[in-house]
């Protein structure tokens, strides 16, 4: 083979690479908000901080919120737009769950990281970025770190403020040791409405070419709850099943298969036998039930939102109904049989 046709083929497959690459990212890497600008429904937290990056003042952050509504985007937009991306690399250290952060890792890679003197931008840096002079460290799920390991931060946090500032993220805000709180800005990040993440649903649906009947998307948001990152995840997978359709596109019946939800029509089923209150045909149906390998955890959810939403019933059986329901949700969560448990409570609710 000639150099030159070598050479050839190692951009050929340099290339293809490349294409495979942008083909099998996962669509909430490749959608993930670049600037504040793009991050969604988060109006109050993007504006505040779109303030101090006028400054180029920032103070210790700590986020906290629901999964799948933006943190993690936020604060890597904010670093991209302070520093620029190749000073990046130097001044922002980001940890999160999957890293060990007990202790020890606080005394050892924060603390070293913390007290680095802040490398020199560079003059075109300097042009285009704010580059203030301090590191920013991000504890992503913060709320699953010791307490210990949350008390040595305090110390690291006030030593070393001259030239670190910290963001903590996190989904439940009283997780974290109120000393490390207190030193926090905090940024409240709400679940997504409606509208906003169907917005940025369809314009992810539009990007990617995929088809879908209606109310597909309405389906996929029901599913998710104001979680994005489930949301766009739940659309990947429906659309790569849905090349398999006559018409490739996705159905709602299928997004319920997927996500693992008991269908419509199943639910209503078991709404009637309940009401039925016929003992036996309960048993049978709910035997006939789990041997289709449906999840009694999510039925158990699915009926709470029949129950608790519908008008039909009044305040005292929805009352009564919830706290079957909550008690046998424990009990699933505490790992008992699921069979046992969704007779239990159905035949409890047919008695009420
Ligand atoms: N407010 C938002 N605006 C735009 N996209 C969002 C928003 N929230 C979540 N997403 C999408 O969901 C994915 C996960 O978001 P992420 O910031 O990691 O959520 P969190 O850290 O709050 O769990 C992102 O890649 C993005 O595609
Ligand atoms: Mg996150």
């Amino acid at each position: 083979m000639s150099k030159l046709q070598e050479l050839e083929n190692n951009k050929r497959r340099k290339l293809s690479s490349a294409a495979d690459q942008e083909h099998s990212q996962p669509w909430v890497e490749k959608y993930r908000p670049r600037k504040l600008d793009d991050v969604a429904a988060q109006d109050h937290a993007v504006t505040v901080l779109k303030k101090t990056l006028q400054s180029a003042n920032l103070p210790h952050m700590l986020f906290y919120g629901p999964p799948g509504t933006g943190k993690t985007s936020t604060i890597l937009a904010l670093t991209k737009e302070l520093f620029g991306p190749s000073l990046v690399k130097s001044r922002v250290l980001e940890l999160n769950a999957s890293d060990e952060r007990g202790i020890s890792i606080v005394r050892e890679k924060v603390k070293n990281f913390a007290r680095l003197t802040v490398s020199k931008p560079s003059n075109e840096d300097l042009e285009n970025y704010p580059c203030p002079p301090y590191k920013i460290i991000i504890l992503d799920e913060a709320d699953s770190m010791t307490a210990d390991a949350q008390s040595a931060l305090r110390r690291t946090m006030e030593t070393y403020s001259g030239v670190t500032r910290f963001c903590l993220i996190c989904n439940y805000i009283t997780r974290i040791i109120d000393p490390l709180a207190s030193r926090c800005s905090k940024f409240r990040f709400k679940s997504l409405d409606a509208s906003n993440a169907l917005s940025r649903l369809s314009y992810v649906a539009d990007q990617e070419s995929v088809t879908y009947e209606e109310g597909s998307l309405e389906k996929i948001l029901d599913i998710s709850a104001g979680d994005l990152r489930k949301a766009i995840t739940l659309l990947q997978s429906a659309s790569k099943l849905s090349n398999y359709n006559d018409n490739n596109k996705i159905t709602p019946g299928q997004l319920e298969e997927l996500a693992g939800i008991v269908p419509t029509p199943i639910l209503k089923e078991i709404v009637e036998k309940v009401a039925s209150k016929d003992v036996n045909s309960i048993v049978q149906y709910v035997s006939d039930f789990c041997k289709d390998g449906w999840s009694g955890a999510s039925v158990i959810n699915q009926l709470h939102e029949h129950y608790i939403t519908n008008d039909m019933f009044d305040t005292n059986f929805k009352n009564q109904v919830s706290m079957i329901l909550f008690d046998t949700d424990s009990k699933l969560t505490n790992g008992t049989n699921e069979r046992i448990q969704l007779l239990n409570a159905l035949i409890k609710i047919s008695q009420v």
